[in-house]
């Protein structure tokens, strides 16, 4: 029984829209931060593994879930998981699949409005100019740390509200808008079309900026010597259990594992269409774009100015300094660097603008299959949630780096658990994996149906234990109001959410009853 429901128009179409949604701020900003600052070439050696036994096969999941899902008209978690399991339990864990991309979204898309913002800035050169002659990191750097701390409103004592500037507040509302303006046509009108121009755009952005950071070279260094930096291997660096969270906890980011919204993309797809050879080829471009694009710009740059020494230290300082502060300052010392400031900045908003509407998506299907809201009035519904819930993370410092802990970092690994619990044990392994090969162009080897039963399910169970144990007492002493705050909403909105859900199977008995 196939529902009436709305469909991707194209395969391309499909791969290069689950790519958008993958490809996005963390291929840029977050995978070069995490290698550079857990062992440099030793990082990929776990990077690989979590690819091999984490992200491929949770990825086929998540499409086989969403898929499934899609054939009786649900396109997110509580539904979908209470047709794999009749339990209420079923319905609560679903609750996640919503929870997880709205708290991310939350901050994502504010991000993704500076990435905006800043593209405006470079474009139309109001940019701070380091002093002319000025060979040392800190007098180059200082201006565009200024810069970003001026736009973001950054305090300059320890008050804990942030006073971001009119610009920025207003650069959001617009991207706001941009965001509402292609969801709103849909999925195959909306999302589709704008991935089959996006993607190649990003892609081309990124590799003339590859290339231009390949002909960098200064009396500290050259770009191949970042290259050189970040893929030697300090094996010693694999004896840390941190490196190994840190790559599962990239991948699950990267390839936007247990957010939901893989899951809610691939409802879309008709019940006997591939997705062995699509999720595969998606997931591919991603570490494409992650691994040979993401890290060839900034920390090869980095490092051509400012020597290793000085690269590692600003990677440590976080992925706003590399990307916001660091890599326009390098920009501003060459020629055409106001330009080059602006194309980065430029495929930076492409990339988080593919995963922003991907990050939405999940809530507005959720209103529009389970409360039957037109989609107009479901993102806009949605737009407004995310509008609301964003201003506690423009005004309260720190909330940011909360929401992202919570739900982006352990929130996801949780959640990618509890999918292959409930497919590969409770719906059932053979039924799973026949879901997953079912219209497949390639056949999944065998060798990953033991995977998806056993050693997956396995591997991150035990890294949440580790996890919880070493990380939950350190961030529980927290104890700042704003982050109580931001704590309080985060427990409200999965409260909302569960009511939400709690409505729709009121409606669902009376329409049966
Ligand atoms: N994968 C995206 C990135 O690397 O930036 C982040 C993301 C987007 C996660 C969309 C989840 C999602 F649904």
């Amino acid at each position: 029984m196939e529902v009436k429901r709305e469909h991707w128009a194209t395969r391309i179409g499909l791969i290069l829209a689950m790519a958008g949604n993958a490809v996005g701020l963390g291929n840029f900003l977050r995978f070069p931060v995490q290698a550079a600052e857990n062992g440099g070439g030793a990082f990929m050696i776990p990077y690989i593994l979590a690819f091999l036994l984490v992200g491929i096969p949770l990825m086929w999941v998540e499409w086989a879930i969403g898929r499934y899902g899609g054939a009786y008209g649900h396109g997110t978690t509580p539904s979908i998981f209470y047709l794999l399991w009749k339990n209420r339990f079923a319905k609560i864990f679903g609750v996640f699949g919503l929870w997880i991309p709205l708290v991310v979204i939350i901050y994502y898309i504010y991000i993704e409005s500076w990435t905006l913002g800043f593209a405006i800035k470079f474009l139309v050169g109001l940019v701070p100019e380091p002093p002319p002659g000025a060979t040392n990191p800190d007098s180059i750097l200082h201006p565009f740390k200024e810069f970003l701390y001026n736009y973001i409103g950054v305090p300059k004592g320890d008050e804990p509200i942030l006073k971001p500037s009119i610009f920025a507040y207003l650069v959001f509302l617009i991207t706001m808008a941009i965001n509402v303006g292609i969801l709103i046509r849909g999925i195959s009108e909306g999302i589709e079309k704008f991935a089959k121009i996006a993607m190649p755009t990003l892609f081309l952005l990124a590799i003339f900026l590859v290339i231009r950071v390949f002909l960098l070279e200064t009396a500290n260094g050259s770009a191949i010597d970042g290259l050189n930096f970040l893929w030697t291997p300090d094996f010693e660096k694999l004896k840390d259990p941190n490196v190994w969270i840190a790559a599962v906890g990239q991948i699950f980011f990267t390839l936007s594992l247990g957010f939901g919204a893989i899951i809610t993309y691939a409802s879309y797809i008709k019940r006997n269409d591939d997705i062995v050879l699509s999720g595969l080829t998606a997931s591919t471009l991603n570490e494409k774009a992650e691994v040979i694009l993401g890290g060839s710009i900034a920390i090869p740059a980095a490092v051509a100015f400012f020597g290793v020494a000085n690269a590692v230290a600003i990677a440590k300082a976080g992925a706003f300094n590399l990307g916001f502060i660091t890599l326009p300052a390098i920009f501003s010392q060459t020629a055409g660097g106001v330009f080059l400031g602006f194309l980065w900045f430029f495929l930076l908003f492409f990339a988080g603008l593919t995963s922003s509407i991907a990050l939405m998506q999940p809530l507005i299907a959720f209103f529009e299959d389970e409360l039957k809201f037109t989609r107009r009035q479901a993102v806009l519904m949605t737009a407004s949630i995310v509008f609301f819930s964003a201003h506690i993370v423009i005004f309260l410092n720190k909330a940011l780096d909360e929401m992202d802990f919570w739900a982006g970092t352990i929130g996801v690994v949780f959640f990618g658990l509890v999918e292959l619990i409930i497919f590969f044990w409770i719906f059932g392994a053979d039924k799973a994996w026949e879901e997953i090969n079912r219209g497949g162009i390639i056949k999944v080897p065998k060798f990953y149906y033991y995977v998806m039963r056993f050693i997956t399910p396995l591997f991150l169970a035990v890294l949440l234990i580790v996890w919880a144990k070493e990380y939950i007492p350190k961030i529980m002493v927290e104890t700042h109001w704003t982050i109580w705050i931001t704590r309080f909403y985060m427990i409200g909105l999965f409260l909302f959410l569960s009511f939400l859900v709690f409505l729709a199977g009121r409606r669902k008995n009376r329409e049966v009853g």
